[in-house]
């Protein structure tokens, strides 16, 4: 089933709850939360703590983004934290394997993330592996930014290698400027979980655009 991942990014963060459940009302699948470290990429946003609070009000799973230098070292206070999908960065660690084996230990849904510029061929050797493929759309860093058009074509490139290589069980995420007018595209193109925060949040009706959204991609 094909899963809308409305971003936090664009939430009003001195009221989360309010916005998760109107995001939950509105039928979103799952909350997609990012976490910037200042270094990895070029924003500062959220941590553990705030990533349990979430989970504390939340019913739906979190989707949890962690575009941080290192995350071998804060894998294991994320999982504690309550982050029941968790994605790294292939450009941030020479330790891809491992970090996902740590992951998958610890009974959570484990992604790898790759930038607009890095290939799918690093995946060719953890596919079956991984539960989920994160294709940034946009540079990571920022919500509100235009989708890079390549982005399909390497959607595309990814969805004929899962089932070229038997690994259709992965998951295709999208995430950077997905909004209703390209959702379907992106979604004929073979994506399955859909961020969006900018698209959500700036709609007139966020709950009716998540339903709109849920109606594209049918
Ligand atoms: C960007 C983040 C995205 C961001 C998407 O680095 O990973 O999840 O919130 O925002 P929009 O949908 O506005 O491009
Ligand atoms: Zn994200």
């Amino acid at each position: 089933m094909k899963k809308i991942a409305p971003s936090l990014l664009s939430s009003n963060f001195s009221n989360l709850e309010k916005d998760i459940k109107m995001l939950e009302e509105g039928g979103a699948d799952l909350l997609h939360i990012d976490v910037m470290d200042g270094h990895f990429v070029p924003n500062i946003t959220i941590g553990p703590v705030v990533v349990e609070a979430i989970k504390e009000v939340a019913s739906i799973p979190l989707d949890v983004h962690l575009m941080i230098s290192d995350p071998d070292y804060y894998v294991d206070a994320f999982i504690d934290a309550g982050a029941d999908y968790l994605t790294i960065h292939a450009e941030a660690t020479p330790h891809v394997h491992r970090i996902v084996q740590k992951i998958k230990a610890r009974g959570v849904k484990a992604g790898v993330s790759l930038n607009p510029h890095t290939p799918i061929s690093v995946l060719g050797n953890i596919l079956q592996d991984i539960d989920l493929v994160l294709i940034m759309s946009v540079n990571p860093g920022f919500g509100g930014q235009s989708f890079i058009p390549h982005s399909l074509e390497k959607i595309k490139q990814l969805k004929k290698m899962l089932i070229d290589n038997n690994a259709e069980h992965v998951e295709i995420e999208v995430d950077g400027g997905i909004k209703l007018e390209n959702i379907k595209i992106v979604s004929d193109a073979g994506c399955d979980i859909f961020v969006s925060g900018s698209g959500i949040f700036k709609a007139e009706n966020p709950k009716e655009m998540i339903a709109e959204m849920k109606l594209a991609i049918r």
